[in-house]
């Protein structure tokens, strides 16, 4: 089994949209139109197996302190071979290079996250602005069961 990591070019967008749009549907994940994505494609690594997009994810960075590991999806397909994980320490290596202090995740995968090394906060430590740019456009808003998560680097 090969396994790549990679920064994808803006023709992967369309093959990355196909790979959440069932999490984005049961709101795990919010949608980000190709217009977004296009936006932030220097934010998102993949991971290929044997040459299939078998994931990916984001590493948005709110402030020089903080950064968000965001859109973390793996394909059903693919699910269990330490490729979550994988993306993850991906995410803490770049917000390393960039010097932050923390890394964020706001998630219903309590479990998966702790094991990563990240630990739960309250969500009143959550930056204010995350709220209001991306909770509120989130199906499940105001009632959210996510937890918040992190990483201090
Ligand atoms: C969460 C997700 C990315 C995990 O991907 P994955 O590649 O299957 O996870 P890994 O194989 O890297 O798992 C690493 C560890 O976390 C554990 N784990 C994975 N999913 C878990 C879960 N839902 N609850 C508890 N532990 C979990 C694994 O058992 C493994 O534990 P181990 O180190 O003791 O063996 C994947 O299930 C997914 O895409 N889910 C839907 C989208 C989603 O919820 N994304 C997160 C949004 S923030």
């Amino acid at each position: 089994m090969e396994i790549k990591f990679y920064k994808p070019d803006v023709t992967h967008i369309p093959l990355m949209q196909e790979l959440v749009k069932d999490e984005v549907q049961s709101g795990k994940i919010l949608l980000r139109t190709e217009d977004e994505m296009a936006t932030t494609i220097r934010s998102y690594t993949i991971v290929e197996v044997d040459g299939n997009m078998a994931g990916f994810t984001a590493l948005h960075i709110h402030s020089p302190r903080l950064a968000e590991v965001r859109s973390l999806v793996v394909s059903k397909d693919f699910r269990g071979l330490k490729l979550g994980q994988k993306l993850v320490t991906a995410c803490i290596d770049e917000a390393k290079h960039y010097k932050l202090e923390q890394v964020l995740s706001l998630t219903y995968e309590k479990g998966f996250f702790e094991s990563c090394g990240f630990h739960e906060i309250e969500k009143e430590n959550i930056p204010e602005h995350k709220i209001w740019a991306d909770c509120i456009r989130c199906k499940h808003f105001p009632i959210c069961e996510e937890v918040a998560m992190v990483y201090d680097l």
